[in-house]
């Protein structure tokens, strides 16, 4: 009986210290996301705060003006005009990688990329290669420091991440004056130029300090989570080449194969790529295995009840993406990458709104996830065509989940370009090497 008793009071003590470390993680986690945020913006912002979700700060209430905004600069029509600069972006980066003759690092070559696409293609800066590897090593400093402690001393991570904002926006606002110079009556063809001119439309013209905060909030959103799919994306590739086989397959089959690596830059359109159904099927599995995001934050507007339990109004939640992924019951063999589950025979995802969610859900769903996904569908269209590449460690690396998912190691890969066959083509000196063997 005692011992029963002993029992009890060990379970409630130990119920107890989880609740305790549980509340604690979302309070401290929580703080985190805010911290990370408010990072992202000047003290002086004016830019609405969000009410009822920490989603991003940028757009704040659902209802707002902002977010018609958003969906004019994530419309079909507008990625159909980004489509062609990201697949040059890509293409030429495609070339730098398969050049090189050591492996190269993916994960940091990929943030490299993504910076990229997000400073190219959404804001539309023109400004020189050098100036643009200058920035990316600055806004690099900004985001190892986001999570530092808010304590400003000499030499600290916050004082740091300040002084990497501050050079920031400073690029950033020459770079805005410079656009919005040459800009001037034109037709506006990028993310930020949609942003200017519809906020205008809207009778809101927005203030330097907001265009740059928002350009800073939209790259912040667009770097790592991008990166991190495009990792896994390529780690997927090469750990399961009758995959890739099965993705070259259908690229030949829409004549998007073509002999001499991929002739068609910048000449991929909307509708060929949504025809590509495996490919979509790759991309969404990458996206339920490696989802960048582990979940996010809401605050509760109104007490509801779920399964059975009561949540309070105004009290802090957290929804984890990975956990839904990985006990939601839709999805056989969970662990296993099996891009044919979201093919039309199957459609595993299909039952139920709320098992896939690498994108979150409900009102404060991602923004930018017809975008994201673009991106990963021309990077698997190009690696599949116009490259061919190789694991340069014994094993695949370990993946670690903070603060992003990615492997421990970065995966050092060596790419190779594609000669007319489909072949390697190597680089000379090698070349010679194997022609005198
Ligand atoms: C693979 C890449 C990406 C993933 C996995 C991803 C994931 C997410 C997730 C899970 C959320 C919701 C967080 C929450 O529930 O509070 C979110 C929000 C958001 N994302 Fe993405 N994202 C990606 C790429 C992008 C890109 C490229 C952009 C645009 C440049 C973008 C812009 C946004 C914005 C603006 C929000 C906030 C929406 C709101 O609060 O109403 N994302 N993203």
């Amino acid at each position: 009986m005692l011992f029963e008793g002993l029992e009890l009071v060990s379970a409630l003590a130990t119920l107890a210290a989880c609740l305790v470390s549980v509340t604690l993680l979302l309070a401290v986690s929580q703080q985190l996301w805010q911290l990370r945020w408010a990072a992202t913006r000047d003290k002086s912002c004016k830019l609405p705060i969000p009410k009822g979700s920490m989603g991003f700060p940028l757009i704040g209430e659902t209802g707002h003006w902002l977010l018609q905004v958003f969906s004019k600069i994530f419309s079909h029509e507008a990625l159909e005009s980004y489509l062609p600069k990201i697949q040059l972006v890509i293409q030429d980066t495609l070339r730098a990688w398969s050049s090189q003759p050591e492996a190269i690092n993916v994960y940091q070559e990929a943030q490299r990329l993504t910076f990229r696409m997000a400073v190219r293609v959404l804001l539309g800066f023109s400004i020189p290669e050098e100036d643009l590897a200058h920035l990316f090593e600055v806004y690099q400093q900004f985001v190892e420091n986001v999570f530092s402690l808010p304590v400003d001393l000499p030499f600290s991570g916050y004082r740091r991440g300040i002084q990497a904002r501050q050079i920031l926006q400073k690029g950033l606002e020459k770079a805005i004056r410079e656009k919005l110079q040459c800009t001037q009556g034109k037709d506006y063809s990028d993310a930020l130029d949609i942003l200017i001119e519809s906020s205008k439309e809207h009778g809101k013209e927005m203030t330097m300090q907001e265009l740059k905060d928002g350009t800073l909030e939209l790259i912040f959103a667009a770097y790592a989570t991008t990166a991190s799919a495009s990792t896994s994306l390529i780690m997927q590739l090469l750990k399961h080449p009758a995959v890739l086989e099965k993705l070259r397959e259908e690229l030949r089959a829409q004549g998007l194969l073509h002999s001499g690596g991929c002739p068609c830059e910048g000449t991929l359109r909307l509708d060929t790529l949504s025809g590509l159904r495996y490919l979509d099927c790759v991309i969404k599995e990458v996206m339920r295995l490696f989802t960048p995001i582990s979940g996010g934050y809401r605050t509760v507007l109104q007490t509801f009840e779920l399964d059975g339990f009561q949540i309070p109004k105004g009290w802090s939640v957290m929804y984890s993406i990975r956990d839904t992924h990985d006990t939601a019951p839709v999805f056989k063999d969970v662990n296993v990458f099996d891009p044919d589950r979201f093919s039309q025979a199957r459609s595993e995802d299909k039952d139920g709104r709320f098992h896939y969610l690498p994108f979150g859900g409900g009102v404060r769903t991602c923004l930018g996830k017809h975008l994201a996904k673009l991106f990963l569908k021309v990077l698997a269209v190009e690696l599949a065509s116009t490259s061919r590449f190789e694991l340069a460690t014994r094993t695949f690396p370990r993946i670690t989940l903070v603060p992003v998912l990615h492997p421990v190691d970065g995966l050092s890969v060596k790419f190779f370009g594609l000669d007319s066959n489909q072949n390697k083509i190597l680089p000379e000196t090698e070349a010679m090497l194997s022609a005198t063997v």
